[in-house]
């Protein structure tokens, strides 16, 4: 298990000699791994994201809901740079620095990863090769070596539960729903991210697929404590695996709900209906102006 986002053994605020409070010292000011302020996106000059705000915190696992088209994979999108969203007001800080305007292989290169929810094929690139070049770009290191790279891939597949005659593969290519979810989860582990987007990696699972593609996101947590997770998905099914420290509701371009995991549950039960904004009677309209 991940540590949680706060330690209660320790104190809120570890004041330092000159009277201030050192962020890296004290838990509850630690830097967020992702921080997310009043994110306004658009396609193709409509609004799709209108204000979302969500930070979370080194070693946190966040859930974010949201019915069909409430704008998730926007949001992940917009995480990754894709040109097609383009943000017109907010900001995105990855460990504390701004990211809003960088281009994709950067943020890739600063431990930002998006596991996608419709993962491309690319014909003629092996997962072994496609993870080797973007293993050499996180690490800015131009002819990173294929043995190292093989190994720990080795490693990885058993971990993960997967035939290592996996990495031969062309990326993608004829591989199952299954397998392509948890080669997500392979990248996400080779990458050794700081922050992990997962778009949906829950869909199109049977009942042991989603357990094991759940018991390899722990796995992966476990070998990297700190790494933050936003994991998008409709579902309760994933999160009774993965259990979330916070989750948020996304509805129309805006979270209208954050709290624990309870409120995943009370999604499953009550649906995303309960979670829409009630648009004020006239009376109760008039009867808010009147009172201001
Ligand atoms: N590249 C794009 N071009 C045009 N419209 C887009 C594009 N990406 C998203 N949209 C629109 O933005 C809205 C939100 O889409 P998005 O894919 O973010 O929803 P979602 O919450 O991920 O839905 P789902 O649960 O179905 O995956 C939709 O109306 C969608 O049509
Ligand atoms: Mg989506």
């Amino acid at each position: 298990m991940a540590p949680p986002a706060s330690d209660p053994t320790r104190p809120a605020s570890d004041p330092v000699s000159d009277g201030r409070v050192s962020a890296l010292e004290s838990p509850g000011l630690q830097i967020p791994a992702l921080q997310i302020s009043d994110l306004h996106v658009s396609v193709e000059d409509h609004e799709i994201l209108r204000g979302v705000s969500l930070q979370v915190e080194p070693g946190a696992l966040h859930a974010l809901m949201g019915p069909n088209g409430s704008g998730k994979s926007t949001l992940a999108n917009t995480l990754l740079a894709n040109p097609a969203y383009v943000v017109t007001k907010g900001r995105i800080l990855l460990e504390g620095e701004d990211i809003t305007t960088l281009p994709t292989d950067e943020r890739a290169r600063r431990g930002l990863f998006l596991g996608f929810q419709h993962p491309e094929e690319i014909p003629g690139v092996s997962v072994l090769n496609f993870l080797r070049q973007a293993i050499a770009k996180r690490k800015g290191i131009d002819d990173f070596s294929v043995l190292e790279v093989r190994l720990s891939l080795i490693e990885w597949t058993k971990r993960l539960g997967m035939d290592s005659r996996f990495q031969e593969r062309y990326l993608n290519e004829g591989f199952s729903g299954g397998e392509k979810k948890r080669n997500e989860v392979l990248q996400m582990a080779m990458m050794e991210p700081d922050v992990a987007v997962l778009d949906e990696t829950d869909s199109g699972l049977d009942i042991d697929a989603l357990r094991q593609v759940a018991a390899g996101i722990a796995e992966v947590r476990n070998a990297r404590p700190h790494m933050g997770i936003l994991a998008i998905t409709h579902y309760q099914r994933l999160l009774e695996h993965l259990v979330p420290d916070v989750v948020h509701v996304l509805v129309d371009g805006r979270i209208v709900a954050t709290g624990g995991p309870e409120i995943s549950r009370e999604v499953e039960a009550r649906g995303f209906d309960a979670f829409r904004p009630r648009e004020a009677s006239p009376r109760e309209a008039s009867r808010r102006e009147a009172s201001s």
